[in-house]
């Protein structure tokens, strides 16, 4: 059974007897997964300190499942996936929240709230204009350490969700109906993200809602779960894939983030692999997926994103963008290219020109 918002405050002060008095205040996230709340933690009589009692449920509400596939492969293990995340979180030493407790039974993890040293969620920040130049650099380097990490101790974790599931979830949507006539270009990615040779656990989850940075952009990670193996050159391309988006709604105002982004990652990565150079057409590839399945499917994105080119346009643009790209007469595989188009279109966008004209009545 799924513990409600009283229940879970209930258990929690249970298991941090020790610790102190726990006050459950708002629902921060979720609903679908898991329940984020903010909390007070009150120590004796000391001030009370912000935290963040994290409980991922039992059961996912069936409105929320992609198929049921999934119901059966994945989310049957969402509170495995919980205790995954905070397994890796533990294990690298890169910035992430500090874990206050965890509780592997009941999937209840006490952390210590970001917002209290500075951080914002990379995605409110992105929205408000709060975003500096350099954070493309921020973003490859973390990403480029990750890799680093999760290659070197990525076999002490069993992987839970299942590859092929992640991989249908994001792209099986646009292989069999929007880009049914490029069947091929989607095989090739499902070959790469599946089956490539350097394969090892990769955080497939790395958006700007799973990103949070602070006022000198100093950047942190976390929600680490829906770590599958699959081909570790996926991380960096979805990222940017979904930046792309907030590019394309008028929130970032710089395609050179995503170069420099790109730049960042290399220079870093290259200190564990000096001979690693990025696969262009590859990255391309994924880079567009990602954009088109977010842009496709907006639903886990605040509507804000919509607040200056309209939803429709924002769908339209991607849709423009994933034909000149995946185009069958002049196919786009350099990152230079690709960007300049997405440049383009954004204007495009911003222009007015992907509204959808109003039907007479
Ligand atoms: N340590 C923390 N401090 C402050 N806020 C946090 C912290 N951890 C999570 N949050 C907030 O809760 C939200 C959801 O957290 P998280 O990503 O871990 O859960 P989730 O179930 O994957 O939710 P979602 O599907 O929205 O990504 C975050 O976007 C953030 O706003
Ligand atoms: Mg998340």
């Amino acid at each position: 059974m799924n513990l409600t918002k009283n229940q879970v405050e209930k258990k929690v002060n249970q298991l941090c007897k020790d610790l102190g008095i726990i006050k459950i205040e708002e629902l921060l996230a979720g609903g679908v997964v898991s329940d984020v709340y903010s909390a007070k933690l009150r120590i004796n009589k000391e001030k009370d300190k912000n935290i963040v009692v994290k409980y991922t449920k039992e059961k996912i509400p069936s409105k929320n499942i992609f198929s049921t596939l999934d119901l059966k492969d994945s989310f049957s293990e969402i509170q495995k996936v919980h205790n995954l995340d905070i397994n890796i979180q533990k294990c690298i030493e890169i910035n992430t929240p500090k874990i206050i407790r965890h509780f592997a039974d009941e999937s209840i993890t006490v952390m210590e709230n970001f917002t209290d040293s500075g951080y914002k969620l990379l995605q409110t920040r992105i929205l408000d204009e709060e975003i500096s130049q350099d954070i493309g650099i921020q973003l490859g380097t973390i990403l480029a350490k990750l890799r680093i990490e999760l290659k070197e101790k990525g076999s002490e974790f069993n992987q839970i969700e299942n590859s092929y599931n992640q991989f249908h979830e994001r792209f099986l949507e646009l292989k069999v109906l929007l880009y049914n006539s490029r069947m091929d270009i989607f095989n090739q990615i499902e070959e790469d993200f599946l089956n490539s040779e350097t394969n090892f656990l990769v955080w497939t989850d790395g958006d700007q809602k799973n990103f949070a940075v602070d006022e000198k952009g100093e950047v942190m990670i976390f929600d680490l779960g829906r770590s599958i193996i699959c081909d570790p050159d996926f991380m960096l391309a979805n990222l940017f894939g979904h930046l792309g988006l907030f590019y394309i709604g008028g929130f970032l105002d710089d395609k050179f983030m995503i170069t420099n982004g790109i730049k960042a990652y290399l220079e870093t990565y290259r200190k564990e692999n000096h001979s690693y150079i990025i696969d262009e057409p590859k990255f391309v590839n994924y880079f567009t997926a990602s954009l088109l399945h977010r842009g496709m499917a907006m639903r886990w994105i605040d509507p804000r994103i919509a607040s200056k080119v309209g939803e429709d346009s924002l769908k339209y643009a991607c849709m423009h963008y994933g034909d000149v790209i995946f185009s069958k007469e002049n196919r786009v595989s350099s990152i230079d290219k690709a960007l300049d188009v997405l440049g383009e279109i954004t204007k495009l966008a911003k222009n007015g020109k992907y509204k959808r004209p109003k039907l007479q009545k």
